[in-house]
């Protein structure tokens, strides 16, 4: 009897907690740093050449992670991170520049599909899209990736939940629809009407689509979550720099409501 008390007791400690874990991404250090000021039970577990962060974060088991920027950057964490922690799901954080003709900084915008819009070819029309993508494992895909409709409704709700800090007096916008992903930082009006016009994306940012890809590679729900910290026209450098920290916190806002509203 007494060694199957201690059978049963071996076998809970050796109960492998890390499927239960939400695994959070952002690219820069200012997308995770409140994320991480809030997380208890911190620790760090570094894989890949990576720094991850375990702990609990709104009452939630959690993995938190730096991607670093652009699609490369993105798909080598995202791979680390999945096939370590096996996460039940994940939620991508950061900033983006906006696209909608109303779009502010501050403005969140909820990732219902991702596109990689620099993926195609370039023959004598000049640059087309590819109407496909395949996944490492064989599967043709359409070029949109669709986020998990539970995860956008989740964060939809949670959404409404929080007070967004704003840049002038209305208060900021949440949008939901498409994110363009490129490796390439957008500054130019027409470009930037350009990727509304062609793909109805919200914002541009350089990472979420190879997130979504990897995700749907290895069957982790996922949900992109940005949040306008330009509108990639001439001054989104400017425009990046001033409110970076502003929509960083506006994002992550929703990460932290959406784990609470989980318990
Ligand atoms: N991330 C934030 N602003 C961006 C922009 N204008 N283009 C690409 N990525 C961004």
């Amino acid at each position: 009897m007494k060694s199957l008390s201690f059978l049963f007791l071996f076998l809970l400690l050796s109960l492998d907690t890390t499927a239960q874990r939400t695994a959070i991404l952002g690219a820069l250090d200012q997308e995770i740093a409140i994320l991480l000021d809030s997380l208890k039970e911190k620790k760090e577990v570094q894989r890949g050449g990576l720094t991850f962060y375990t702990g609990k974060l709104n009452g939630q088991e959690v993995v938190i992670g730096k991607s670093g920027v652009g699609k490369v950057n993105a798909a080598y964490s995202t791979a680390i991170l999945l096939d370590h922690f096996t996460p039940k799901q994940l939620i991508f954080t950061g900033v983006a520049g906006g696209l909608h003709p109303e779009a502010l900084p501050g403005d969140v915008v909820i990732g219902t599909k991702l596109i990689q819009t620099d993926f195609g070819q370039i023959d004598s029309l000049g640059f087309q899209i590819s109407p496909f993508r395949k996944l490492s494992g064989g599967r043709y895909e359409d070029l949109y990736i669709h986020s998990d409709p539970e995860l956008v409704q989740q964060a939809e709700a949670a959404a409404k939940q929080v007070t967004f800090l704003s840049i002038s007096t209305r208060a900021p916008r949440v949008f939901s629809g498409v994110i363009a992903t490129a490796d390439v930082f957008v500054s130019n009006q027409e470009t930037a009407e350009k990727l509304f016009a062609d793909y109805q994306a919200l914002a541009t940012e350089m990472e979420g689509a190879a997130v979504a890809h990897l995700c749907r590679t290895l069957g982790v729900p996922f949900v992109v979550l940005r949040s306008c910290s330009d509108n990639a026209n001439k001054t989104a450098r400017v425009s990046f720099n001033q409110f970076v920290r502003l929509a960083a916190i506006n994002s992550a806002g929703i990460v932290l409501q959406l784990l609470y509203t989980m318990n």
